[in-house]
């Protein structure tokens, strides 16, 4: 991993910001109609941090408070160019449309310019995504193979669409569950000899990010399975020059819990049990009522509390805590998940008592605005020189990637705080405590 100097030498972000995405369904399709709606003046890019966040620089008393992006040189919406692969061959606009995310009416308006982006044929294997058929996959056969077939789309990609910089964005269905042990995950070399070898429990997110990371691309995860959350890639990214991030998208209950748990945690609030459940519709939902693509989900999701709490700190507030988490593929809701969070808490004297949320959230609503913001911030921290894990970009994310050596931050205020004062040590700015007692005591 790279430390970079501050101020950082930011190259311009000059020319046009590819954004290829792994997976053309629900999140990737509202990100790209999104974005094209918005560049139109059709809507508005609420939920993104990069095109409506300010952050303060200095001290209060300067009153100097800037928006994120005149901060820091980001890519512009105007010079987004988009594209991906898929196992069906809808082009975007018939992808949005089946998705059920965006209003048709909405969707019509920008039909030309969605219809003309087209899916690259997939990398697929049946047996990590087991509820999927897909037709429309490379007939390249064996690893190396696929992952040439993967390298020269990205370079097709960038010639006829005259792009100068890429970033990809894994937005692919979850894959069954993996663990990252044994030497093909905790060492390159002997995972480019699985690779040679064709080793058969190497998936398909693997073998794209590799190719993104030998083509000089960021790569952002946005589901639980492992693609780049292993040793073996760490070094990869290492050696290549590359910054990586993930994983799994931190949007609708996990987005509720990282929310309301640090605020319990911070009042010394004790909580027994928190069963969260939730029904969900669209192809997301159907790829998870598959138990193995479920565990893969169900580890990212579970995760989450243990970190904020700290049983093992403050047992007799968390100890027992009873954390439960369930998925049901319900179709009539479509994208439009709901989710009900029984939380038992206790207070003073044991006393106990109850909190209940019931979140009728849209999905890929959610999701769209963290693409927006991962590919921009991948771009960034690249044109920085930032290479490896980007920890500092754990905000968007339900189980963030870190160095091995740590223990994950999943407090979003943490998160937050974490990412303000990345982009302020990037620009050379004061870093802000929040200690404040120069207010008050002179030097
Ligand atoms: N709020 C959210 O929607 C949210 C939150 C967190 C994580 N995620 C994750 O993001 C991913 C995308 O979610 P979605 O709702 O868009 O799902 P989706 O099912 O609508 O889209 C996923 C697409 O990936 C395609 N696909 C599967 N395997 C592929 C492969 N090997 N190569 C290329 N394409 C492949 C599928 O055909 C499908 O079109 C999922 O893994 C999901 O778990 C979504």
């Amino acid at each position: 991993m790279v430390v970079i100097d501050s101020p950082a030498k930011i190259e311009e972000a000059s020319g046009r910001l590819g954004v290829l995405m792994p997976g053309l369904g629900a999140v990737s399709t509202t990100f790209i109609a999104g974005t094209l709606a918005i560049r139109k003046g059709l809507s508005r890019p609420i939920g993104s941090l990069t095109q409506m966040g300010s952050l303060r620089l200095g001290k209060r008393t300067e009153k100097r408070e800037v928006d994120i992006k005149d901060l820091v040189p980001l890519a512009n919406l105007d010079d987004l160019v988009f594209g991906g692969w898929d196992i069906f061959e809808d082009n975007c606009y018939e992808a949005a449309v089946k998705a059920g995310v965006i209003d048709v009416s909405l969707l019509d308006q920008i039909k030309p310019e969605l219809s003309s982006i087209k899916p690259m044929k997939a990398v697929f294997e049946k047996k990590f995504v087991k509820k999927l058929d897909g037709t429309y996959t490379k007939s390249a056969k064996g690893h190396r193979k696929r992952i040439e077939a993967l390298r020269q789309d990205i370079r097709n990609f960038k010639k006829e669409n005259k792009v100068d910089r890429v970033v990809m964005i894994w937005c692919g269905s979850t894959e069954i569950y993996q663990e990252p042990r044994g030497s093909i995950y905790e060492s390159l070399e002997f995972l480019e000899k699985a690779l040679d070898s064709d080793n058969p429990s190497i998936a398909p997110s693997i073998l794209y990010a590799y190719a993104a990371m030998k083509e000089s691309v960021p790569y952002a995860n946005g589901a639980p399975n492992l693609s780049v959350d292993f040793d073996a890639m760490y070094s990869l990214a290492s050696q290549e020059g590359v910054p990586i991030a993930g994983k799994d998208f931190k949007t609708g209950q996990t987005l509720m819990k990282t929310i309301l748990a640090p605020g319990f945690k911070a009042r010394m609030i004790g909580i027994d049990g928190w069963f969260s459940t939730n029904i969900l519709g669209n192809r997301d939902g159907e790829v998870l009522d598959d138990p193995d693509s479920f565990k893969t989900k169900e580890v990212s999701k579970l995760g989450v509390l243990e970190q904020i709490l700290e049983p093992e700190k403050y047992p007799e507030l968390y100890g027992d805590l009873y954390h439960k988490v369930r998925i049901n593929y319900y179709p009539p809701r479509g994208d439009n998940k709901e989710g009900w969070d029984n939380i038992d808490i206790k207070g003073w004297l044991d006393y106990p008592m109850q909190i209940k949320v019931n979140f009728l959230c849209r999905d890929s609503i959610l999701a769209a605005p963290i693409v927006l913001d991962l590919a921009l911030f991948l771009d960034l921290s690249n044109r920085a020189g930032m290479h490896g894990i980007q920890e500092w970009l754990s905000f968007y994310f339900k189980s963030p990637m870190c160095n091995p050596d740590l223990y994950p931050i999943h407090d979003l205020f943490a998160q937050k705080a974490k990412l303000e004062n990345t982009l302020r040590h990037l620009m050379g700015e004061t870093l802000i405590t929040h200690l404040g007692l120069d207010y008050y005591y002179e030097e």
